[in-house]
Order: structure tokens, then sequence, then C-alpha cells
């Protein structure tokens, strides 16, 4: 989820593209770079950090005027956040400067066979393998669009790449699948880039790049062609939103932005996760299949939504791998005296990979002799370094303070992890890893149909603004997604919200419902008989109390439609997987109300996005 720009027309480039790396900085700020083309050089500044050190580094040694160039405001995926691995990255002939955004699957298979032929690489980053491709390419076929157009075949994945050639001046190619690009027309000018918000200070025209399509700027012209070079239609548009709102993608808030950015962040965690065999792979791992295979339990460490997601890896963990597997507050955890030792395997899960009491308990866990894997968010964060293996969720920066694509690639991780020790240790066949990997595949469409029905939760929202009690409920992994939904509406809307298994409610909670409680059921798929109807028998408990009943089930699960005052329907998909599905009208609801009642919800009051005390 970097932030990429390319600009060529009569304007000083660096000041260009540092003012439009600028309005990208949400989009990442691991590191930042720019490349510009002098007298048939390129020049190139990059700094590892946040924009302003990039600033420092050219005000201390300026690039000469320019009037071409490319920018990137870095999100790390592959490498860590440092200044080589900073963009722009070259090509080793120096001819040319790229750009990239996504994520390369078939980097490790491209970057072999370069080396073969001795190309020599100074990064650790998918994105320099896109650069050297493209300078090879350029060296065979004497034209630079035709060597990207060249290049895009060859690469798998999701990508946006926008390069540079020293000897092609006032020239800007760039390329997309599966990653944003926009083109911004200006007057006597042309900008390419992540977003609108990247030129919206210069231009309001701008041409969205379709799928699988090139396109190269001049100063005074655009050219689009698909991938084989067929002249392409792209569809043009003007911008009405001001500078703030184009950060946001036109959203209002960032946490409505990264709830809709779900379909793609889900996507690209589950990108390039099988290696050349067809077998699932982890993003770093310093812990050999021995090792693994003698671990005889598994805890999960986390705190708040992440914790929430680790709720639900122990279900899928235990089920795939048959190993015993707990889930602790990593705030708890290291002041009982946990049993831990050499065949404990702890996961712990970070969005942030800066909270100090996960990063607290897994140093305890480790002094103890037990191993860790970390699911993570950050690269190059404190609690991936200090683990002994790390699953990225590629979610992207998340600003809005409140968790809401964090926790569900955190989900996408934990299945993929859990696939992967059934897989090491033997206890699921390839097929059944195939059946769950497809049906994992599916979870950015199914996410999508939710999304696409969120005007309807926003009216029930709004219909809610005077309760101040709310009540959420449901069993198995239901019963984590009642939690993470109780726990979204208490930190934007401040209001009393609880999240009970619904098996409970009897042993008391029932106690607090009455005719005033709107009750959220989250209902199991209907093919999980018993569970179902377990949950159902909850429904009709509540209702009988005078509760108003708000039912997440699958759509068509007729048994449930007489027992709600609400219905809000889920796509199929199996019991274990259902969570990512059913929290996304939550977190719909809870943004919604929450505007409503007019408060802040990227920034609720008394939080931070990163518990770095404990
Ligand atoms: C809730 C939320 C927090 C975090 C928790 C852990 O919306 O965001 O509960 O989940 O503070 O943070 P990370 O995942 O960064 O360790």
């Amino acid at each position: 989820m970097c932030g990429i720009i390319g600009y060529s027309g009569p304007q000083e480039a660096v000041s260009v593209l540092l003012d439009g790396l600028a309005h990208m900085e949400y989009r990442g700020y691991d590191s930042a770079g720019v490349a510009v083309e002098v007298d048939g050089v390129l020049r190139v500044a990059k700094k590892a950090g946040k924009l302003a050190n990039l600033r420092a580094e050219l005000e201390a040694r300026p690039l000469p005027p320019s009037h071409v160039g490319i920018g990137h405001t870095r999100w790390a995926t592959h490498g860590g956040p440092t200044d080589l691995n900073a963009h722009p990255h070259m090509s080793s002939d120096g001819r040319i400067a790229l750009v990239h955004n996504g994520i390369v699957e078939n980097h490790a298979a491209i970057r072999a066979a370069l080396e073969e032929r001795g190309v020599e690489f100074t990064s650790q980053t998918d994105s320099e393998v896109a650069a050297q491709l493209l300078g090879v390419e350029l060296a065979a076929r004497g034209d630079l669009a035709e060597a990207l157009r060249a290049c895009c075949r060859a690469l798998q994945g999701a990508f946006t790449l926008v390069a540079i050639d020293a000897q092609d001046p006032g020239r800007v190619v760039a390329a997309r699948r599966s990653s944003p690009l926009v083109v911004g027309v200006g007057d006597g000018e042309n900008f390419v880039a992540s977003d609108v918000a990247a030129f919206i200070n210069h231009t309001r025209d701008a041409i969205e790049l379709g799928q699988d399509q090139v396109v190269v700027i001049t100063p005074d012209s655009v050219e689009i062609t698909d991938f084989d070079g067929a002249p392409a239609q792209a569809r043009p548009y003007r911008v009405e939103w001001d500078a703030s709102t184009a950060e946001k993608g036109g959203y209002d808030w960032f946490m409505r932005k990264e709830i809709f950015e779900q379909p793609r962040a889900i996507a690209d965690t589950l990108l390039g996760r099988h290696d050349e065999r067809g077998q699932l792979t982890l993003d770093e791992v310093r812990i050999g299949p021995e090792e693994l295979r003698r671990v005889d339990k598994i805890v999960v460490l986390a705190c708040g939504t992440a914790f929430y997601a680790g709720m639900v890896a122990k279900y899928a963990i235990e089920h795939w791998t048959r190993v015993p597997c707990e889930v602790e507050l990593a705030s708890e955890f290291r002041y009982r005296d946990p049993i831990v030792d050499g065949r404990t395997l702890c996961i712990t899960i970070s969005q942030s990979g800066e909270t100090m009491d996960t990063l607290m308990a897994i140093r305890y866990a480790r002094e103890q002799g037990a191993k860790v894997i970390a699911i993570c968010n950050t690269n190059g964060s404190t609690i991936p370094r200090e683990s002994d293996a790390v699953i990225y969720t590629h979610a992207g920066p998340e600003i809005g303070v409140a968790s809401t694509k964090g926790f569900t690639t955190q989900l996408v991780a934990c299945y993929l992890l859990g696939l992967f020790l059934a897989q090491v240790r033997g206890t699921l066949y390839g097929d059944e890893i195939q059946r769950v990997t497809d049906e994992l595949a599916m979870l950015p469409e199914l996410v999508q149909q939710v999304l696409d029905g969120a005007d309807d939760i926003y009216a029930l929202a709004r219909g809610m603004v005077h309760i101040e009690d709310f009540v959420f409920l449901g069993r198995h992994v239901g019963y984590p997604a009642a939690l993470e939904g109780a726990l979204k509406l208490k930190e934007l809307a401040y209001l009393h919200a609880e999240g009970f298994a619904a098996g409970e409610l009897k042993h008391g909670p029932i106690a607090i419902i009455d005719a005033r409680t709107p009750v959220f059921v989250v209902v199991p798929p209907a093919g999980r008989e018993q569970l179902h109807n377990k949950v159902v028998s909850n429904l009709q408990e509540v209702r009988a109390r005078g509760a108003k009943t708000i039912v997440l089930a699958e759509r068509g699960d007729t048994g449930v439609r007489p027992h709600a005052d609400a219905l809000i329907g889920l796509p199929r998909v199996s019991t274990l997987l259902q969570p990512v599905v059913a929290i996304v009208p939550l977190q719909l609801f809870a943004c919604e109300l929450a505007t409503a009642l007019g408060n802040d919800v990227d920034q609720p009051r008394n939080l931070a996005k990163s518990v770095t005390v404990e």
C-alpha cells in the first residue's frame, strides 16, 4: 500500500514530487525517495523513515533542477524499512529508475534467473526485481514502453509500476495490475499517481486506468495501451474532492475507508503464500520443520482486537493441527508463572508490532525456551524482529485508531498459519488444505458483498442513536466476533456494549436484558446444525425478554427469520471463516452510529493507535 507518483512538465520536478508524496504519506511512511532525470543521467535521493527525513536530505544535498521524475512513499512488505530498500530502485546499468506498489509474487524465480545472467541486486525487495527486469528488457527492446509491457507480462501478483529512462527524457511510463493508478491531466504537464490526492493541487482532470494497462505520459500527451501494446480505453473523470477528502479516498473518515479497503487488504494478505512446489510458506522463518513437529502446546498472545483474532485462531489451529492451543491476553501472561518450555510454540498477533504488553509476553516466552511466530502488519517493527518467524498481513497502514482491516487480515493470517502448521505436521491432507485455501481466496469477494449492503446497516445505526446499552452474542468463532463487535461500539460510540458467549447468557447476563436492549446475534452457518440450533434457542430466549434482535445469519437461513427484528444477511462461508464476513456489518454499524453521535471516529477519546506502555 505504498504511494507512488510520476511527473512530466515545466515545473521543478522535485518539489512537485515531494508535494504529491506529502498527500500520500497516509499510504506508507517507512521510507521515501525520488528520482529525476538531469542531462541524460538519473539522480536519486531516498531515506528510511518519514518524508521529513527525505526533505532534510534534499535540503542538505539538493538535486539539480529537472522536469521529469518519480517518487515513492513506502509501506514495507518485502525487506525491512531501510535506506537501501527504499524506492526508487535502479537497474544495474543505471538507466532505469522505478517505483513499485504491490507484491510481485514470482520475485524469487525472476531474481534467480536475473542473477544467473549476472545482474547484481542491492536490496531485498521484490520491487528491485521489477527494476532490474525492466532494465534487461529495455536493453533488449530499446523502447521504454515496450520494455515495460514485456516486464508486466512476466510479473505475477499485484503491482503498480512507474519508471523513467535516463536516455528518454520527458517520458514517464506506468502500469497497473490489481493496484491503483490514476493519471492527472494538466495543462502542458501530466501526472501518474496511486491516488488523486497526489496531484489535486495541480489538476482535477483524472483518468482511472483499467486492469493490465500501461500509460506513457509526456508534458502534452497521454497514451494508454494494454500489456500487449494494443490501444486501450480508460475512464476520464473530474475530481470534486478537496485535498483532505482525497486522502481519505472520498470517505469522511480513514476508518470508513479502511473498512471498505478490506477486500483488497485480504487479497494482498493472501498473495504470494505458495512456493514453486505449491507448499504454503511464511514470510520469514527461523524455525525448522523438525522443531515445529516437536511442539506439544500452542499459546496465542495478543491484546485487544488482535486478542479476538487469536480466539478465532485457537478454534482453527486446534481443529486443523490437533495441538492444544490456548489464547491469552499478553498483559496477563507473564505475571501468572505460565507453563512454557522448549516444546511450546507462541503465536503473537499485533497490527503495530510495538504493543508493549505483547512484546514483554514474547520476550518472557522466549526466555523460557519457547519459539515465537509473529503475525504483524508492520514490517521491521520490534515484535517481528524479536520473533522466530513472521507472517505479515498486507493491510497497509491503518490510520483509524480502531482496528478494522487490521483485524480481518489478522484472521486471514491466522488461517494461513494454522494451515501451514497442519502442512508441516501432516495433520491435514494436501487436498484438505487446498479446499480451505480456495475458500480463503473467495473472501475478498464475499466481504465486498457485505460492503455492498452498507446502506441498510447505516439506516439501522441511525435509528439507534438514542440507545445506550448493547449486547452482542455468538458461539464458537461467533463469540470472538461478538466481542469484537462490542469493542468497536465501545471505542467509537462511547456506549456500553458487551459481548457474551451465547451459551453463557442464562448463567447471569440475561438479567441485564429488557425491552430497551438491542441484542446483536452472530448465527453460525446453517450447515452446523447443532451449533446453529443452539444459537436460535438463545435468540428466542432474549426475544422472550422483550429484547430487539439484530441477527447476522447466512442469507437464505429461513430458520432465524421469525426471531429477528432486523436481519443482516451474510454470504455463505464455512463456520471457521465466518468471523471475516460477520465482523464487517458490526464495523459499519459502529462507524455510522459514532458519526451520527458527532464523535471523532478516527481518533476516539482516550485511545492511542499503538500502546507502547505496559
Ligand atoms: C481496537 C484496537 C486495539 C488493538 C490493541 C493491540 O480497535 O485497535 O485493541 O488491537 O491495542 O494492538 P496491536 O495489534 O498493534 O498490538
